[in-house]
């Protein structure tokens, strides 16, 4: 082996997907080497968390793997000044502090190794603001619910919520503008990898998968004004053909492959005409399927208005290209939910937009999926269910009592809550076990 084949295979090993084309390598190393945001916190308030945990009385002696595991980060497959996925070192008015980026929600691990792009089913995103704003002697008082249950969060509520403060040529308003913000979508964070196949994005399929600006949503701090987004729109342009070039993990157990070929033929008949085709001439019919048919929870639909949509499409965001969807901006009300290509589907459990089904199996049985679950929310081996696939989840007969701490009961999914809901999608009930057993193999070969 040559040196250069031995470094791609430690790189491939690592999850880092070395990236061919020049643009490509330049976004991977924008993605994980800029900071885009200011930071949130002091760098003594990531030493000191732990004083928030409770009944913690001394500093854990592993003390970066207990942090990972309190708030559900990843070792970060790049240099990363020795922080997990998603916190880096950023600026504070006065030094330097711990700011967040893209990969505190779109870095995650799967049978213990970490991917850029992979969504992360683990997170914690509410402890992590409250705590780290504590340690750092500030209330942790947070304006919305950041997550309502772990591994989903509210990203199109920072969205809604950080634009109302803009005004269209992303200038600060003085007063914030509420533009319908809800915090009970229970976001599921899709893999980028998907991006390459869709021409629409994000789960109503509202915006053009090649809108650059759409990406840079998450730089509105207040400390950002338009000057920082036109000069880092370069950067992300670059961010936008590394996204597209990543690959999906490749399913590393052992595939039936006379099974899978059973499944294909079913999933020909039965899921293609939304889901498309695999293989080399692959296809992807790019549909958004209207709720009343796709029967899945309606909340994440609601929770990205008209208002939203108005403001988005006026502002500079939506000021991008000519000729795309409505009146030349790069914004659409849909009816419904894009129905995602499939591609490395065996990693991405927990399924549908709000993360309500664990396991395929429960995808294609709607009358088996688990009402009120709690899983270890580790990625290890031991957590994953080769046979359902997906996450292994522990079912519970009744809640946790409001006795129970925040942090904990957000640990358990309860699909009778708001935004939670896990109807719809019955497509796979109509197959018998064998059936969709022979679907489920298939699916691990994509
Ligand atoms: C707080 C968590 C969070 C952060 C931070 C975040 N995202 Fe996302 N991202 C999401 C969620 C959740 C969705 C799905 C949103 C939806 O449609 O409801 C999403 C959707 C997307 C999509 C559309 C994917 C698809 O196939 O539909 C892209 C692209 C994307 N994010 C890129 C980025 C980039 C680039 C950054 C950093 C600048 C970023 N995101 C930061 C949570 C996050
Ligand atoms: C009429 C269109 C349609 C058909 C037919 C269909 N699906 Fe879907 N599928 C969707 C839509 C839309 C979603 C997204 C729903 C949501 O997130 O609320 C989805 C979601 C999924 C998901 C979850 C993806 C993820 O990452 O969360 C899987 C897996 C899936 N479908 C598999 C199948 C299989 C297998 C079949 C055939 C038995 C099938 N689907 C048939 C439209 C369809």
């Amino acid at each position: 082996m040559t040196r250069s084949a031995a470094v791609l295979v430690v790189l491939a090993l690592a999850g880092v997907a070395p990236a061919a084309d020049p643009a490509a390598e330049r976004g991977y190393q924008a993605l994980t080497g800029t900071g885009f945001n200011p930071a949130f916190w002091s760098v003594r308030s990531l030493g000191e968390a732990w004083k928030q945990w409770d009944g913690v009385t001394a500093k854990p002696a592993d003390y970066d793997a207990a942090l990972r595991e309190r708030y559900g980060l990843h070792p970060a497959p790049y240099p990363n000044d020795g922080l997990p996925m998603g916190l880096r070192k950023g600026r504070l008015l006065l030094g330097t502090g711990i700011a967040t980026d893209c990969m505190i929600c779109h870095g995650g691990s799967i049978l213990g190794t970490s991917y850029v792009g992979l969504g992360n089913s683990t997170l914690d995103i509410q402890a992590l603001f409250e705590e780290l704003a504590r340690a750092d002697d500030q209330s942790g008082k947070l304006p919305f619910t950041f997550t309502n249950v772990r591994g989903t969060n509210e990203a199109d509520g920072f969205g809604v919520y950080l634009l109302g403060f803009r005004n269209p040529d992303l200038s600060l308003s003085g007063k914030w503008q509420d533009l319908g913000l809800r915090d009970d979508a229970c976001g599921d964070v899709p893999a980028w990898w998907l991006l390459k196949k869709k021409r629409t994005m994000y789960h109503n399929g509202a915006i053009d998968a090649r809108s650059v600006r759409s990406l840079m949503q998450f730089m509105m701090h207040p400390l950002n004004g338009p000057a920082d987004f036109r000069k880092a729109e370069p950067a992300f342009r670059d961010i936008q053909q590394y996204l597209l070039s990543i690959e999906a993990p490749k399913y590393p157990f052992p595939v039936d492959l006379a099974k899978a070929a059973k499944g294909e033929a079913l999933f020909l008949d039965h899921c293609a005409r939304c889901h498309g085709t695999y293989g080399e001439k692959w296809t992807y019919p790019n549909k958004v399927v209207p709720l009343d048919e796709i029967g899945t929870d309606p909340i994440r639909h609601a929770a990205v208005g008209l208002d939203y949509g108005a403001a988005y499409a006026a502002s500079w965001f939506g000021q991008e290209g000519a000729g795309w969807f409505v009146g030349g901006k790069p914004f659409r009300p849909t009816a419904g939910y894009q129905a995602p290509p499939l591609d490395g589907v065996w990693a991405t459990a927990p399924y549908f937009h709000n993360g309500s089904v664990p396991t395929l199996a429960g995808v294609l049985n709607s009358t088996a999926r688990p009402k009120l679950f709690t899983r270890s929310y580790r990625t290890g081996e031991a957590d994953y269910d080769k046979d359902k696939v997906g996450w292994k989840v522990t079912e519970l007969r009744s809640p946790p009592g409001e006795d129970v701490a925040a942090i904990e009961r957000r640990k358990v999914y309860g699909t009778s809550q708001p935004g939670r809901g896990n109807g719809g999608h019955t497509y796979g009930d109509v197959l018998s076990e064998e059936e969709r057993a022979a679907v489920i193999e298939y699916l691990k070969s994509l």
